[in-house]
C-alpha cells in the first residue's frame, strides 16, 4: 500500500474535478481552448487530417514521428493481419448483445476475455516490445469486435476483415457488407484522424491511472471506456441528429430551441468545456459535410447558425459553439454508418489516444497516487462496546 507521507497542512489544495491542473507530462497532444487550436505531437492535428491517412497519425502517436514510405507499407499491413479475431471471442460477442444494444458495453465485455485469450502479461513485467505489440492487436482488433457486435445483434454473421483495406474502409465494410466508395473512406478517415486524441480528458487520465499501477493494458483500456461510456464525456453523435429529425424545418428551430432551455435542457451537439469558440473539430467536419452537399447539409448548417445565436442571446457571456459531435453526426450518416454506430466509430480512433497514453504513462514507472480531504466526525474517536446478542 502506498502511504501519502506529506503532512496534512502540506497538502495541495486543487480545484473540484482537478479543473486547470497539471496532473501528468505527456509528448503525446494538448488542446488550447481559447486559441481553437488542437495538436498531436508537433502538429496541428486539422492539419493532419487534412493532409494524411489514420495509419500514418498512428504510427505518429507511437513513435513521435511521420512514417517513410516503407514504414507506412510494413505498418499498415502489420496492423491489417491484426484485425482478426480469436475464434474463442464469438461466443462472448454473441453473448455480448443483450436486448437493449450496447455496444460500448460489448467492447469493453470483449476485451475483457480477449485479455485472457491473448495472455495479456502485466505492464509492470513487460518489455516496451510487448507492450507495444499488445496496444496494437488490442487497436486493431476493436473496430472488428464493433462491427462483429452490431452485425450479430441484427442477426446478421459478422463480416471477416479485408486486410487490402484501409482501417476506415475496413471499417465501413465489416458494418455494412458492401465495399465504400472513396469519398466515404476518406470523409470517415479525416473523422478517424480528428478524433484520436484531445488532451487530459477523463477517459485518458482514467487510462493512465490504471496504466500506472502496472496493470495490463486491456485493464486500462477497459476502465477508459467505462469512464467513456458516462453521459458526462461519451459522445452524443447520434443525439445530436435526432436534434435535427425533431426539428424538422427551418420555421421551427426558434420555437424549438427556446423550449429546451426554457425546461433547462441542453442542446446536444453545442458547448464544450474547454473550447471557448469554434471546435476545430466542428470546421473541419461541416468543411467535410459541405463537400457531400444536398438538404440534410444544407439544414444542419442553417441549424447550427441560429443556434448559435439563440444560444448567444439566452446564455449571454458562455461563448457556446458547436462542438465535434454536432457534423459527426451528419457525416457519417452520409457515409452510410448506422446510428448506433456513431460513438462506437469514436472508439475506433480514440482506442489509439488512449493506448499511446497507456504506453507513456508505463514509461513512466510512476503510480498516480493524490489525496482526498477527509470531511467525516473527527478522528479519532472511542470505538463503542460491541453489543453481543448472546
Ligand atoms: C459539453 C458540456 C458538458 C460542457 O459543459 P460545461 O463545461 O459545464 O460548459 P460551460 O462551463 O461552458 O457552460 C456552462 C453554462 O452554459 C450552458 N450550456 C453549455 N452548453 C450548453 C448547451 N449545449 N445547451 C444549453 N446550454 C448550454 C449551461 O447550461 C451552463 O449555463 P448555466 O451556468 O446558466 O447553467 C456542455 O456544453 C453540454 O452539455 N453540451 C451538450 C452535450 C454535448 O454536446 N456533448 C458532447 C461534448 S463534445
Amino acid at each position: 500500500m502506498t502511504i501519502n507521507t506529506t503532512p496534512i497542512d502540506e497538502l495541495i489544495e486543487v480545484p473540484a474535478g482537478l479543473r486547470g491542473v497539471i496532473a501528468a507530462e505527456t509528448r503525446l497532444s494538448d488542446v488550447r481552448g481559447s486559441e481553437g487550436f488542437y495538436h498531436y505531437r508537433q502538429y496541428s492535428a486539422i492539419e493532419l487530417a487534412r493532409g494524411c491517412t489514420f495509419e500514418q497519425v498512428w504510427f505518429l502517436m507511437l513513435e513521435g514521428r511521420l512514417p517513410e514510405a516503407a514504414e507506412l507499407d510494413e505498418f499498415t499491413n502489420t496492423v491489417a493481419r491484426l484485425r482478426k479475431l480469436p475464434d474463442e471471442l464469438l461466443p462472448v460477442l454473441a453473448a455480448a448483445t443483450g436486448a437493449e444494444f450496447r455496444p460500448m458495453i460489448g467492447l469493453r465485455t470483449a476485451l475483457s476475455m480477449l485479455a485472457s485469450v491473448l495472455d495479456l502479461p502485466p505492464l509492470w513485467d513487460a518489455d516496451p516490445a510487448t507492450c507495444g505489440r499488445d496496444a496494437l492487436r488490442l487497436c486493431a482488433m476493436t473496430p472488428t469486435i464493433l462491427a462483429a457486435l452490431h452485425r450479430l445483434h441484427r442477426g446478421l454473421e459478422p463480416i471477416e476483415p479485408q486486410p487490402n483495406l484501409s482501417t476506415a474502409a475496413n471499417w465501413i465494410y465489416q458494418l455494412t457488407g458492401e465495399l465504400p466508395d472513396q469519398r466515404a473512406v476518406r470523409a470517415i478517415d479525416r473523422y478517424l484522424v480528428a478524433t484520436i486524441d484531445h488532451g487530459f480528458n477523463a477517459s485518458t487520465f482514467t487510462a493512465r491511472v490504471v496504466a500506472s499501477t502496472g496493470a495490463d493494458i486491456a485493464s486500462a483500456l477497459i476502465a477508459a471506456i467505462g469512464a467513456f461510456t458516462g453521459p458526462l464525456h461519451g459522445g452524443a453523435p447520434d443525439r445530436a441528429l435526432e436534434s435535427l429529425d425533431e426539428i424538422g424545418t427551418p420555421d421551427r428551430i426558434d420555437d424549438w430551441v427556446r423550449a429546451k432551455i426554457r425546461n433547462g435542457d441542453r442542446i446536444m451537439g453545442f458547448g464544450h468545456a474547454v473550447y471557448r469558440t469554434d471546435d476545430p473539430r466542428s470546421l473541419l467536419l461541416r468543411e467535410t459535410a459541405l463537400e457531400f452537399g444536398g438538404a440534410r447539409v444544407d439544414f444542419a448548417t442553417t441549424v447550427e447558425r441560429r443556434v448559435v445565436e439563440l444560444l448567444a442571446e439566452l446564455k449571454p457571456g458562455r461563448s457556446i459553439y458547436a462542438n465535434v459531435e454536432f457534423y459527426a453526426g451528419v457525416v457519417m450518416e452520409l457515409c452510410g454508418i448506422p446510428r448506433p454506430m456513431f460513438t462506437p466509430t469514436f472508439a475506433v480512433s480514440r482506442v489509439i489516444g488512449w493506448t499511446a497514453n497507456i504506453l507513456e504513462q508505463a514509461d513512466t514507472g510512476k503510480i498516480i497516487r493524490p489525496a482526498a480531504r477527509y470531511i467525516g466526525p473527527a478522528a479519532p474517536q472511542p470505538v463503542p462496546p460491541v453489543v453481543s446478542r448472546r
